[in-house]
């Protein structure tokens, strides 16, 4: 048998990914090793312990102890080409320390006109002020992002899909162009996770995973997580350092408890979510689902060619109505509690207005847009609760 993790199959390493004999200590899962201090034997012991490489050896605390090193551990055997990973207490901060790893005053940065909001702040924000140029793009550009690429031009961001309104970005290609141009391409990959798309295998150099979602799983724990293609991993590490950046033992603990369901958790959020999207999609108050699996979704046939399976979290827009009578929808649900973030086991319901933060791209639909994360639950329940929710829908909505 092979000792690289990564010629396992995909469910096996999510199950024994990370579990070093070392680690482990004779236990199923890595324990929890909580430390500030670690002590050393003499000071000829502190002195040559600080000159050496830290990786994978106990420090000090904000280095992170076996807890930490055996979730970035499953986290890189599960993209295959990964070089390391770097831990998150949230997956904003992991997008932070990422985007501050590679760009550089002077420097402009691409990011898709559906990304993440504060995704979006954070070029507006925090990078501007530190100089760094940020242009907004068509999700669905494609290779015509080669037209945008300009001298100062030194990472494009992706996300895909975007998570309120689900275009699916055609990441080969972006990647081809960038890496013609010597351009770090980052790659927000919570929706699909390496399971159902191994981002660094297909080229891209940094793969974000917000592991508050589908990695954590309970919706219980902010992590966050960015695995780096060959020969990235030294300068994020060194970023995620100077920043202070550590993850808590126990919030590490509960994202290995998580990761090691994920695949059976999300192969049925995948088939939950398709059975109500296929369901919405043939009721008449909606106007449109944006599925990436569906035809009906921006960027369908690029999610076709590139991804292993879809996940829990898709929106719908309504025919018709306004901002109360969608109100009314949401508040008539009993299964779908109403909150931000997704990927836990139950069902949530929100309403988002991508158009507020867009200024590449004018997105446009019949009606206001819901957007549902699929949980655990029996579909069947869920469908029927949606059903109602049309139902009180449709009166209000006259
Ligand atoms: C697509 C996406 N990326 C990143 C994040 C940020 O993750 P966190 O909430 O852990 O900071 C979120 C949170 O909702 C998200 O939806």
């Amino acid at each position: 048998m092979s000792d690289d993790p990564h010629d396992l199959r995909p469910d096996t390493r999510v199950v024994t990914a990370g579990r070093r004999p070392e680690w482990t200590a004779g236990v199923v899962n890595t324990p929890v090793w909580r430390a500030s201090t670690i002590l050393y034997d003499d000071v000829a012991h502190l002195r040559a312990s600080g000159a050496a490489d830290t990786h994978h050896r106990l420090f000090y605390g904000r280095r992170g102890t076996p807890t930490q090193w055996s979730l970035a551990d499953a986290l890189t055997s599960l993209e295959p080409g990964a070089e390391g990973t770097f831990l998150y207490p949230s997956g904003v901060a992991a997008i932070a320390a990422c985007l501050l790893a590679v760009l550089s005053p002077g420097d402009e940065l691409l990011v898709p006109d559906s990304a993440y909001d504060p995704t979006r702040s954070m070029a507006t924000g925090l990078l501007k002020r530190f100089g760094i140029a940020a242009r907004f793009y068509d999700p669905l550009i494609g290779e015509g992002i080669a037209e945008l690429v300009g001298p100062n031009t030194r990472a494009i961001f992706m996300e895909s899909p975007g998570s309120l309104t689900f275009e699916v970005q055609d990441v080969p290609a972006i990647v081809a162009v960038a890496k013609s141009r010597g351009i770090a391409t980052i790659l927000d990959n919570t929706w699909a996770t390496p399971l159902f798309f191994p981002a660094i295998g297909k080229g891209v150099d940094y793969s974000i995973l917000a592991c508050t979602k589908y990695v954590v799983g309970h919706s219980d724990v902010m992590l966050g997580s960015v695995t780096a293609g060959s020969g990235r991993f030294a300068a994020l590490r060194e970023t995620s350092f100077q920043l202070g950046q550590v993850t808590s033992p126990d919030d590490a603990w509960l994202g290995s408890r998580g990761l090691r369901t994920m695949s059976v958790r999300l192969r049925q959020h995948q088939a939950s979510a398709l059975e109500v999207a296929r369901w919405l999609a043939a009721q008449p108050e909606v106007s449109r689902v944006l599925h990436p699996a569906l035809a009906s979704c921006p960027g369908h046939k690029t999610f076709a060619r590139d991804f292993l399976g879809s996940s829990g979290l898709f929106s719908f827009a309504l025919q018709g109505g306004d901002e109360r009578s969608r109100a009314t929808l949401i508040n008539a649900l009993d299964h779908f509690g109403i909150g931000y973030s997704w990927g836990g086991y139950e069902s949530l319901a929100l309403p988002v207005d991508p158009a507020r933060h867009r200024s590449a791209t004018t997105p446009d639909f019949a009606g206001p847009l819901i957007r549902l994360q699929i949980g655990l639950e029996d579909p069947a329940d869920l469908i029927a609760d949606l059903a109602r929710g049309l139902a009180a829908f449709r009166a209000a909505r006259g």
